[in-house]
């Protein structure tokens, strides 16, 4: 039996723990999403957030281990999403991290939710793809790395307004689709013609790398209301060309990503792209990004779907490789934003 580390998450909007060892083969994964708890809302309450964490933590943990077999006393470490987040929700899940790790006498690491996501694309590879282009997509980031190691990504584009994920979930709000709109908008996307509507592309003037999507998504509310961006929003059943809309929109959303995360590739001469994020679900992004790098001899990987979105797997896998390294934190280990 290699090291075992429980991997503890609550960044966001899902509860999640899991059991990993030695950073690859996963022995239990439970996953508590809120998403009906914030989907009256259009989004995620904060103050929803942290009170749900703070019921479901330790039944999560507990199914975990209980799945996984084990005891606290069979692992080597604890790992916990330290940052970036809701503040509220982190500090459940370093809480429960930091107590659990105190009573049992063992060690303690602080996790990066997006070096977690990026790890998620590199645990079922047979080598390391290191250095690498790290593209992550979810409904907080839309951002490229230079990826020297797990733990050493060096940023190189952001978006400059909405993230990819974000744009996925005003669309829907904009053609009357539940939240997350992600999954709905690829859903309506695959009964309709992604050429119908010529969607903008955004290509960054200077010629360097980077992405948006605030005007894309006013272009789909423009092109839904008619044409005059003073009407009001159609109810969905009047907005004949939904499916249209939504596959139009999804094929300017993936173009985008591909072509920019294609260029960093180039200009930094790396062969393998990993993408991760809640967005990295999408089959389209996965089809196109896989196709159009095989076609310039280069290597996409994406995580299984389900640790796409937020999950503990990654947490867990991350925390093996800053364990093993020795960066183990103490107590005073506090959670933050950003
Ligand atoms: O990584 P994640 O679970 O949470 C954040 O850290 O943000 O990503 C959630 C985002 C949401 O915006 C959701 O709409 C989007 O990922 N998403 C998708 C798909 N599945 C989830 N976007 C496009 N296509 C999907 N299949
Ligand atoms: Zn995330």
């Amino acid at each position: 039996m290699g090291d075992l580390i429980l991997g503890i998450e609550s960044s966001c909007d899902e509860t999640a723990a899991a059991v990993v060892e030695s950073g690859r083969r996963v022995l239990s994964s439970e996953v508590h999403s809120q998403i009906a708890e914030h989907a009256v809302y259009g989004g995620v309450v904060p103050e929803i957030a942290g009170r749900s964490h703070l019921e479901k933590i330790l039944p999560v943990v507990d199914a975990a281990l209980e799945a996984a077999d084990l005891d606290l006393d069979d692992l080597a470490a604890i790992a916990v999403t330290q940052r970036p987040g809701l503040i509220g929700s982190l500090l459940v899940g370093l809480s429960t991290a930091k107590g659990l790790a105190f009573v049992r006498g063992l060690p303690l690491v602080g996790v990066h939710h997006i070096e977690a996501h990026v790890y998620a694309a590199t645990m079922a590879l047979e080598e390391p793809p290191w250095p690498c282009i790290a593209l992550v997509v979810s409904g907080g980031h839309t951002s490229l790395y230079v990826a020297r190691s797990p733990l050493e990504l060096e940023p190189i584009a952001n978006t400059l307004d909405d993230a990819a994920g974000e744009a996925f979930d005003k669309v829907a709000w904009i053609l009357g689709l539940g939240y997350p709109g992600g999954p709905e908008v690829a859903r309506l996307a695959t009964e309709g013609d992604p050429q119908a509507v010529a969607f903008p592309r955004h290509r960054p003037k200077d010629g360097s790398i980077g992405f948006s999507f605030s005007g894309l998504k006013t272009a789909v509310l423009y092109h839904v209301r008619g044409g005059d961006a003073l009407a009001p929003t159609p109810p969905p059943e009047e907005i004949s060309d939904r499916a249209d809309v939504a596959a139009s929109f999804e094929a300017a959303v993936v173009d985008s990503l591909v072509d920019q995360t294609l260029r960093a590739a180039r200009d930094h001469d790396l062969e393998r792209i990993l993408v991760a994020g809640g967005v990295a679900c999408n089959s389209r992004l996965r089809e196109v990004m896989t196709e159009r790098a095989a076609g310039e001899g280069l290597a996409a990987h994406f995580p299984a779907p389900e640790w796409c979105t937020d999950n503990a797997v990654m947490i867990a896998g991350i925390g093996w490789e800053l364990w093993r390294t020795g960066a183990v934190a103490d107590l005073s280990l506090d959670a933050s934003p950003r």
